[in-house]
């Protein structure tokens, strides 16, 4: 019987189940969109009732593809970070609706923990940062504001967690774990601790009975219900989204470096297994954990990447589909001055502003869709280029780039970054390498694979390249504009 892998990857804007041969070769995938509730400016919310049911829909779906549940070896699920679900451990249904990874809503707190001189203290035991972004201040924002949230944490019944804890939760009827990555985006798990800190806990006002237990990536997590899929199916790996496309770009050897372009751009190089620490507003992480022993990354986070595309599309309606952007940026030379600070949901790394706001700059009446088009594009080489900058400057100079995510099949954008970094640039033909690398994990766990380098060699398939071809003055000219642009953010 051949083993499949199911992979169910929850993203910010849509669920999706796919179901993958042992060589890595997508068989089929189900898709369905997620509603983003925006109920004030700098709030974004999920429904994790919605997050469920569209999950398991998208899984019967793959199950049944697969010929039934046995033909199926294992899961893997990765998922949107940092976004925190607060539900009854009883009842087993959300208090609230979920605080999304982009909401801004906590950024008070982090300036009040920030002005008592937390900052350095957190920075150095999580690798992160104070702000909204991280989930910590979510959870306790939770605690303090929805009724049904802290009437649970007085009745000892609640459970905090990230998306990977809520669906395995949901899939086993009660199993209450989080994966080393997803934990290590709460800022109450220190880089090196085993388990959530105790005194992390205490400075976020975060009960730590109301958490998980935190575990590998890959190994067995338990088994689905029987009533889901008809049989068990076991749980067999489990990632944060970004260590998971470092991971299906085959960054196994420390100084890979990837740049996810989805709803958001992340950028992660792996540190093998020494403590990443950053002077440049950069991000530790966990990349993944193997038999509790830690392989990190330094990540740099941009909030918007693809969202910035969606917003012209849907919000403004200037263009149709996402792939016109294309064609309007190669119909003109150049954007014509105008750039675009894509700081919708504030600036993330290395800028870290919670509340700076979006820029258009240099319209002039000569400016149409298509410069805007173009300038969109052109924000994500430049985003890039900052972090390279920071990277280099935390001694981890990039050496060649490889990106992944929808908005990286555009060849224009792909061919910019590569002229920008003035760096070459690799792209896997098969993009989706967020759902590749759970594959991974999760055929690691099922047994298929004896580790990820034996994962990486059977699953990950050809690679193409863009080489630089840019004209020095071109790139000065343009990195001179986008910071001029960037401090009227
Ligand atoms: O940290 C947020 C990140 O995990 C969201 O990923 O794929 O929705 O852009 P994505």
């Amino acid at each position: 019987m051949t083993q499949k892998i199911l992979v169910l990857d929850e993203g910010t804007t849509s669920t999706r189940a796919m179901l993958f041969a042992p060589d890595g070769k997508l068989l089929s995938s189900a898709q369905q969109e997620l509603t983003q509730h925006y109920p004030a400016p700098g709030r974004v919310e999920h429904d994790a009732t919605e997050i469920w049911h569209r999950t398991l829909a998208c899984a019967r779906e793959m199950v049944e593809k697969a010929g039934g549940a046995e033909h199926i070896a294992g899961i893997g699920i990765t998922n949107q970070r940092e976004t925190v679900v607060a539900w009854d451990r009883n009842s087993g249904e959300p208090l609230s609706r979920a605080l999304v990874w982009q909401d801004r809503r906590t950024a008070d707190f982090c300036d009040t923990l920030r002005n008592a001189g937390h900052e350095p203290e957190v920075q150095e035991r999580t690798g992160l940062l104070l702000d909204p972004y991280f989930s910590g201040t979510k959870m306790r924002w939770l605690i303090d504001n929805e009724p049904a949230v802290k009437a649970a944490a007085e009745a000892g019944t609640l459970a905090l967690g990230t998306i990977e804890s809520w669906l395995v939760f949901k899939l086993t009827g009660g199993s209450f774990i989080s994966d080393a990555s997803n934990a290590s985006r709460t800022l109450l798990l220190t880089l090196d601790g085993e388990d959530f800190d105790e005194g992390l806990c205490d400075l976020f006002g975060v009960p730590k009975s109301a958490l998980a237990e935190v575990v590998d990536n890959s190994g067995t997590f338990g088994s689905t219900l029987r009533e889901l899929f008809g049989a068990p199916i076991p749980i067999t790996g489990m990632v944060g989204d970004q260590q998971s496309a470092t991971i299906g770009q085959g960054c196994l050897t420390p100084g890979e470096t990837k740049a996810t372009y989805g709803t958001g751009a992340f950028i992660l190089a792996n540190k093998g297994q020494s403590i990443p620490a950053s002077s440049n507003r950069l991000l530790g992480t966990v990349l993944y954990q193997e038999d509790g022993v830690r392989t990190y990354a330094l990540e740099g986070s941009v909030f918007v990447a693809g969202s910035l595309v969606q917003w012209l599309r849907d919000s403004l309606g200037l263009l149709g589909t996402a792939a016109e952007t294309e064609t309007l940026a190669r119909s003109i030379e150049d954007s014509g001055g105008v750039v675009i600070i894509p700081a919708m949901a504030g600036l993330g790394a290395p800028h870290w502003q919670p509340e700076a706001r979006g820029v258009i700059a240099g319209l002039s009446f000569a400016t149409g869709r298509a410069q805007i088009a173009r300038a969109a594009l052109e924000a994500m080489a430049h985003q890039t280029f900052d972090l390279a900058e920071a990277f280099a400057a935390d001694g981890a100079r990039w050496t060649s780039l490889k990106i992944d995510g929808g908005m990286s099949a555009n060849d224009w954008m792909a061919q910019d970054i590569a002229n920008l970094l003035n760096l070459p640039v690799e792209r896997p033909d098969f993009v989706e390498t967020t759902a590749l690398g759970a594959a991974m994990l999760a055929a690691k766990g099922a047994g298929i694979v004896a580790d990820l380098q034996e994962a990486s060699d059977a699953m990950r398939g050809t690679i193409g390249n863009f080489a630089p071809s840019m004209d020095g003055n071109v790139r000065e000219k343009r990195l001179v504009a986008w910071r001029k642009a960037l401090a009227a953010a």
